[in-house]
């Protein structure tokens, strides 16, 4: 299958980044096709860690191209400053030949930003706990067809025309409710800099996707976020603003739906960063030493992760809603001395009835029912084939596997790229 998509199985975190790095070495396309730099996607490399946000994991091999495609909300100033950091790091990025950017992919601009924080700090019942990196604000903006577009970066004319509309009607109740309005010059001049900077790279990404893909060329395709922080399908309201499962790997890359094989990437336990719902959280001292462990610190804000038990009932509805058809397992190394090591099987709902299936609403009133487990209690980072980890942690994998009716032939065992033990 000349195929791949990648995707986080619960509220991301779940090593994307090393799972990706590792795929993109045989892969001649790597692309992003949602979110945007609420993402971080760490990378273990022999030079040091690189913590990557817009810009695809494959960037750091020779060989593959590397798309931002038109499902990306992309803030232009960050994408410039990212290109340049990479390029200190002495990674080539060459816009047009392994960086290309959708002319359809919308644009952040600081007044989405300004308009998150706003948001946030006047919602009542609860903070969605953003980013604050103004995503969604720039997808509403999409949705309400007022966004800008990178392709509009590029004919200053059309630019000043969208930055008009966009402040109309923004300006019409920024200014009331205190929010700073947008001055259309200083809009329009920052962004056609950025657009200077970023012009050789901004094509039709589609058109290059599809063609690639009649090639039989092999694509990889890079969830950002995890499926239950999915628009549509997540612990809705407390969700990113794009469809961070394998749909949005459709529409948001331009290539028509077609069979591909999904890869979901889980962690040995959960975490979560943001407020909602988390059945199997552990606000306890376990949970902090699950986060001490796993360094469970979030890559692009530096917030502690919440931390909590492998959930079966969570990973089997995404594995489903996502397509995947097997899971790779990481950090599971960072278990080492937990005991025992607990897996949640099924709900018990307010109304008493018990469910193995997500609930759509009240989860944060559902308490989880566990299957427990013995622990190990050694270091697993330099093992490297199945048997030779400790029986208790093959025991472990074994009960995910039959919980959750997904394959997991790929383990992580550490954040370097060759800590993986292969099946
Ligand atoms: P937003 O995407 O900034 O609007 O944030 C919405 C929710 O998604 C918040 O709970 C964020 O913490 C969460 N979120 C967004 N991006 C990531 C990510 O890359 N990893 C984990 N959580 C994320």
């Amino acid at each position: 299958m000349p195929t791949t998509c990648v995707v986080g199985i619960l509220w991301g975190d779940e090593g994307k980044g090393k799972v990706i790095d590792y795929l993109a070495a045989e892969a001649d396309f790597v692309v992003r096709y949602g979110g945007g730099h609420n993402a971080g996607h760490t990378l273990i490399l022999p030079s040091g860690k690189l913590v990557l946000h817009l810009v695809p994991s494959g960037i750091v091999h020779t060989h593959t191209r590397n798309v931002i495609g038109n499902g990306v909300v992309v803030d232009p100033v960050h994408l410039c400053g990212e290109i340049e950091s990479l390029r200190g790091r002495g990674i080539a990025v060459e816009l047009g030949r392994n960086l290309l950017l959708s002319e359809r992919a919308h644009v952040i601009l600081e007044a989405h930003r300004r308009q998150d924080h706003w948001a946030e700090s006047v919602r009542s019942g609860g903070r969605i706990g953003t980013t604050g990196r103004g995503i969604g604000p720039a997808y509403a903006d999409r949705c309400s067809r007022i966004g800008l577009r990178l392709g509009d970066l590029l004919d200053e004319a059309r630019l000043r025309r969208g930055v008009q509309v966009i402040a109309e009607q923004k300006n019409a109740w920024f200014e009331p409710v205190g929010l700073e309005p947008l001055q259309v010059d200083a809009v329009v001049e920052q962004l056609l800099a950025a657009g200077a900077k970023l012009r050789a790279g901004i094509v039709d990404t589609g058109g290059v996707l599809r063609r690639a893909f009649a090639d039989g060329k092999r694509v990889l395709l890079e969830g950002a976020q995890g499926c239950l922080l999915d628009l549509e399908h997540g612990t809705y309201p407390f969700v990113t603003s794009s469809h961070a499962s394998t749909g949005g790997a459709f529409s948001g890359t331009g290539l028509p739906p077609h069979v591909m094989r999904v890869v979901g990437i889980a962690k040995a336990y959960a975490t979560r960063v943001g407020e909602g719902p988390f059945p199997t959280e552990l606000n306890n001292e376990t949970g902090e030493r699950l986060r001490a462990a796993g360094k469970e610190y979030g890559s692009t804000t530096g917030r502690p992760r919440r931390c909590g038990w492998f959930d079966t009932v969570a990973v089997r509805y995404s594995g489903a809603v996502s397509g995947a058809s097997e899971l790779v397992l990481t950090n599971l190394d960072v278990l080492r001395g937990f005991a025992p090591l607990r897996l949640a099987v099924a709900y018990r709902l307010p109304d008493g009835t018990r469910t193995t299936d997500l609930p759509a609403f009240d989860l944060d009133r559902a308490v989880p029912e566990f299957e427990d487990l013995p622990g190990f209690d050694v270091d697993v980072s330099e093992v490297r084939r199945f048997e030779d980890l400790p029986a208790n942690a093959r025991n472990y994998v074994q009960a995910i596997e039959r919980l959750t009716g997904l394959p997991i032939r790929t383990i992580s065992v550490g954040p370097g790229r060759n800590q993986v033990v292969l099946r």
